[in-house]
This record gives C-alpha cells, sequence and structure tokens, in this order.
C-alpha cells in the first residue's frame, strides 16, 4: 500500500521537473542571440592538431640535388603554414596529375624532423623500370615547382615501448632513406636508438649517401653502417645479399628490432632468411610501397562500373594492375596514401565482382571482408567489377 503511494509521489514530480526544465529552456531559447557568434579566438590544441596532421600541404620545391644511380633529392619548403613535424621512417603522399590520371605515391622523408621544424623535407627518387610517377617526378619537377602532399605517415617508426632498443635496419637502393632520417635523428640526439644499418647495393656505385653515412657511422656510436654488394666483389664491403647470416654477423648482442625498406625482390629474400632468426613476429616491421603492378603470364581485360555518388563511369581495367591503378589511369581520384592496404583511406565497396588480394597484403578489418569492402591498392580485378567510391 505504502509502496503504490511513493511511486505516484515519485512521477508527479517527475513530470512536475520535467514542465519546469522544459519553460527554463524555452526562455533560454527566446533571449538567446538570433544569430550563432562565432569564436574569433582558437584553442591552442586545435592549433597543435592542425598542425600535425594538416588535411593537405601546400609544398615549393627549394633545392634539387642529383646523386649516382639515377637518383634525385627533392627539398622542399612549405608555401605558408610550416610544414608538419614527423617521425624518422615516415612517408610523405604527393598528389600529382599526369595527362588526365590522377595519382598518388608515397616516399619516406630523408631528411631528419629536426628539418620539418626548419620548415623543410626532403624525398630522394630513383629511377626504376617502368615507373609511371618516378619517370614524371624525375623528368618534370624543377625548382620553383608547387606541389601537393599530405601529411605525414606511417609506422616504421622507433617507439620504444614496441620496439627494442637495438634497430637492425636493412635498406635496399632508394629505399635508404628512412633510416638515413633516423641516423640524422639518433645524431642529432632526436632518437635514442641504436642503429645497424646494412645497406644492400648491386656494387659500390649504387650507394646513396655514402660520404654522410659513413661520417655518421663515424662519430656516434651509436650508428654502424655495413654496405652490402650483390654483383661486385669490393674490399671493405660484405658480398651477396642482406640474409640471415649477415645479420646475425653484425645484429648487437640482446634483443633488436629489424626494419626493411627495398625493392620488392629484397623482401621475397627476407621471405625465407627471416624466420632463421627466430624473433617475435612484433620485433619485425617493413615499409612497403607497392608499383600496383604483378607479373603473370597473360593479363586479362576487364571493365569496371564506378558508382560515385549515384553517377556511374566504365573503365577499363587489367588482371595485372591494381583497381586503384585503373582508377588513376581513368582520372578517377580517390584518397589513397600508403598503396599497401594499411591506411584504409581508398576503402570502397566491391558491389559485384571479383577480386584478387595477394597474400599477406589483405589488411581489412573483419567486418569489411564480412560486408565486402574492399581495398582498391592492393585488389586485382578477376571479373568484371562494380565498384562504389563514397
Ligand atoms: S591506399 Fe592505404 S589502404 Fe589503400
Amino acid at each position: 500500500m505504502s509502496k503504490k503511494k511513493f511511486s505516484v509521489n515519485g512521477n508527479l514530480k517527475d513530470s512536475v521537473n520535467t514542465v519546469k526544465f522544459l519553460i527554463e529552456r524555452t526562455q533560454f531559447i527566446n533571449n538567446s542571440a538570433a544569430v550563432i557568434p562565432t569564436r574569433t579566438d582558437d584553442f591552442g590544441v586545435n592549433k597543435v592538431a592542425r598542425s600535425l596532421h594538416p588535411k593537405v600541404q601546400n609544398l615549393v620545391i627549394s633545392r634539387i640535388e642529383e646523386h649516382a644511380d639515377l637518383a634525385k633529392s627533392y627539398y622542399f619548403k612549405s608555401e605558408g603554414a610550416p610544414v608538419a613535424y614527423f617521425k624518422a621512417g615516415q612517408y610523405l603522399t604527393f598528389r600529382l596529375e599526369i595527362g588526365s590520371s590522377v595519382v598518388t605515391r608515397s616516399y619516406s622523408i630523408a631528411s631528419s624532423p629536426a628539418s620539418a621544424l626548419n620548415g623543410e623535407y626532403q624525398i630522394t627518387v630513383k629511377r626504376i623500370a617502368d615507373g609511371f610517377v618516378s619517370d614524371y617526378i624525375l623528368d618534370n619537377w624543377s625548382v620553383g615547382d608547387k606541389v601537393t602532399a599530405y601529411a605525414p605517415e606511417g609506422n616504421m617508426t622507433y617507439c620504444p615501448l614496441r620496439d627494442a632498443e637495438n634497430i637492425v635496419a636493412i635498406a635496399g637502393g632508394s629505399g635508404i632513406t628512412p633510416f638515413l632520417s633516423l641516423a640524422r635523428a639518433i645524431n642529432q640526439g632526436d632518437e635514442d636508438c641504436n642503429l645497424t644499418l646494412l645497406y644492400g647495393c648491386r656494387s659500390s656505385d649504387e650507394i646513396l649517401f655514402k660520404a654522410e653515412l659513413d661520417d655518421l657511422s663515424a662519430k656516434n656510436e651509436k650508428i654502424n653502417v655495413v654496405y652490402v654488394l650483390s654483383h661486385s666483389e669490393e674490399e671493405g664491403y660484405e658480398k651477396g645479399f642482406v640474409g640471415a647470416d649477415i645479420i646475425k654477423k653484425y645484429a648487437p648482442e640482446g634483443k633488436y628490432s629489424i626494419f626493411v625498406c627495398g625493392p620488392g625482390g629484397m623482401y621475397k629474400f627476407l621471405e625465407t632468411e627471416l624466420p632463421k632468426l627466430e624473433l617475435e613476429r612484433k620485433y619485425i616491421r617493413f615499409e612497403v610501397f607497392s608499383s600496383g603492378k604483378k607479373t603473370q603470364e597473360e593479363p586479362k581485360e576487364y571493365s569496371i562500373t564506378v558508382v560515385n555518388r549515384g553517377d556511374e563511369t566504365v573503365i577499363k581495367a587489367s588482371s595485372s594492375e591494381t583497381v586503384l591503378c585503373a582508377f588513376e589511369r581513368a582520372g578517377i581520384e580517390v584518397p589513397a596514401r600508403c598503396h599497401t592496404g594499411e591506411c584504409g583511406f581508398c576503402r570502397s565497396k566491391l558491389v559485384s565482382g571479383k577480386v584478387y588480394i595477394p597474400e599477406g597484403e589483405d589488411k581489412r578489418r573483419i567486418g569489411d571482408m564480412q560486408f565486402n569492402f574492399i581495398h582498391p591498392c592492393c585488389s586485382y580485378p578477376e571479373s568484371d567489377l562494380v565498384v562504389r567510391i563514397n
């Protein structure tokens, strides 16, 4: 009996409070300004976030340096806002319009993080066979040109919570750049780890930044550089490929992390070599910038119907190139950064058709797999496709 009475009073009290609240809120709304006031000040944290993660960076080529082996370094200054800070090992993604194609390509930053504080980035581009974008850059970019880049990204950075404090870096060709950045950062006191750099080239005249690497190695005991030549026997250099034996010979005592950046052939070779070291998987990291091509005997031609906010465009595609390559050739722009399936920027819905995703490159979330979302940067057509890009 008393329980029922308590409940009625409680409900009544709630109702009175609700009406009171509605009256107060109505008065508040009626008394408020007709125009929403805009803030003239800005929170410091927002400014920091914008400077660390700008949507785009408008850069100007300030200097070009030629190297051996058909490579060039490009130095950029910011046009306006300061350049975004980065960690040694990260990359910049550039947006380029080449003919009717709109493409994005990523290049590891070679400069030290401290150089970003002085408003400068450096990347190094090497000519490669059939390199659509690298050829374009090497043949066309000049001092004073304006280019568009996104914020620095990438996970091949030293993290004391995750990595051993000894890093064994394996570089091939122009894959030296993230480790040059790391060596510079260690020497400037911006990173606190030990670096053993195993740099593989075909011959000594193809080694990039040799004078600087030798200098850093000589003056800083945390940096040790070993050159490994695959096609030439020369005094003072290791001969062969960077594999388990060479790693064991030069790796420091105790735990070490392995970072790898180089051409595709080097990854293939290391696939069978690294397991011999019996390292925990978390101590091995690769930086891969895919060309978006796969070699096969007879490429097949397919069509892709691209659905973009209700509009449909039919484009040509080849089974030997990724869906993203087909988009780029057709001038269809989808956001893309890593080109390796990792960042998820290019995520699109496969409405119908079949794609091939190479083993080890399928980094989609389980939910995305179930609902047929793909990463076009590492998906190859195996039939005519319908893909929704937003
Ligand atoms: S560009 Fe990063 S997942 Fe496709």
